[in-house]
């Protein structure tokens, strides 16, 4: 997919590059609230730049070597429960969880890699000029922290901490009395990661997609057991019409053990709802 090449960049990070030509690329980066632009040569300047080689590189599907600076390094102090959010030059975001992002030494460690103004890398695709700098997520030993293509954002233009999903939206918790090992915090993890990109609950989320999974009324209270598990496995199983939008949830994205965590959050928040206020 041919990704067109402009910059991104808002009002306020126009104003804080003080008059930087639009073309120059460089990347925003916003760390515990704090923000900072970066041109090419600035970050490569910068003493945890280094060089790294990439055996079995995601974008270029072949070695590559890269100069890059360790995402660690760039995101000192941002918590391990924080997600991190690249967008990319033509709007494309990626969302991933600090933990891997953060982690150094001898496992799966990110880099930022970026593209030499006086070396570009070579376009993604033969007869296209758009390579995948200016900045480039990368990994070295990915297999040992089961990195997945996703987490390879490239053509980044800025790179974000945000706080977790719960902090944002306290309304998502469960009981605060529960156990770490406890199956309704599996359960809340599980719909993180699966549910809450389209879903609220409590009226909490980043997305309304779907309609919200507590209120007025929670599925628990209105769908069978079975129908309900169905419904998540394979909507269109249960109702059926072209339109919906709702998507599979087979065994290999969710497992067994992991939708009846995820029934068990959701039970467990029927009895925490929050008031809804009336329609307008
Ligand atoms: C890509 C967006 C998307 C994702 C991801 C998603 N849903 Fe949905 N969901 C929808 C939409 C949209 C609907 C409304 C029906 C439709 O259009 O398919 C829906 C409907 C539902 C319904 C039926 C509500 C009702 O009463 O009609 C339930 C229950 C539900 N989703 C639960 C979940 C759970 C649990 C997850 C996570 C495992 C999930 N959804 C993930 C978009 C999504």
């Amino acid at each position: 997919m041919h990704r067109p090449r402009f910059f991104f960049c808002g009002v306020l990070c126009a104003t804080l590059t003080q008059g930087a030509a639009a073309t120059e690329p460089e990347v925003t980066i916003v760390a515990g609230g704090r923000m900072a632009t970066y041109a090419p040569a600035a970050l490569l300047a910068l003493p945890a730049a280094t060089h790294v080689t990439i055996p079995d590189d995601v974008a270029y599907k072949r070695e590559m070597s890269f100069r890059a600076v360790p995402v660690a390094a760039l995101f000192a102090g941002v918590g391990q429960d924080e997600t991190i959010r690249f967008v990319a030059n033509d709007g494309f975001v990626a969302n991933l969880p600090a933990a891997p992002l953060l982690a150094r030494g001898a496992g799966a460690v990110a880099y930022l890699a970026i593209e030499p103004p006086d070396a570009p890398w070579p376009p993604l695709k033969a007869g296209e000029s758009a390579t995948a700098g200016p900045f480039y997520l990368v990994w070295v030993r990915p297999e040992l922290g089961g990195i997945r293509a996703e987490q390879w954002p490239y053509q980044i233009a800025r790179i974000e901490s945000v706080a977790s999903l719960i902090k944002r939206y306290p309304m998502l918790a469960p009981a605060s009395g529960l156990s770490a090992q406890d199956p309704i915090r599996h359960g809340f993890a599980a719909y993180e990661k699966n549910c809450a990109v389209c879903h609220t609950l409590n009226l909490g989320g980043d997305a309304t997609i779907g309609p919200d999974l507590n209120v007025p009324y929670n599925p628990t209270e209105y769908l069978r057991v079975d129908a309900l598990r169905r419904l998540i496995r394979d909507p269109q199983t249960l109702r059926r019409w072209p339109a919906a939008k709702m998507p599979n949830f087979p065994a290999t994205t969710l497992s067994d053990r992991e939708l009846t965590d995820l029934l068990a959050y959701l039970r467990h928040m029927a009895d925490r709802k929050v008031a809804l206020p009336p329609i307008k």
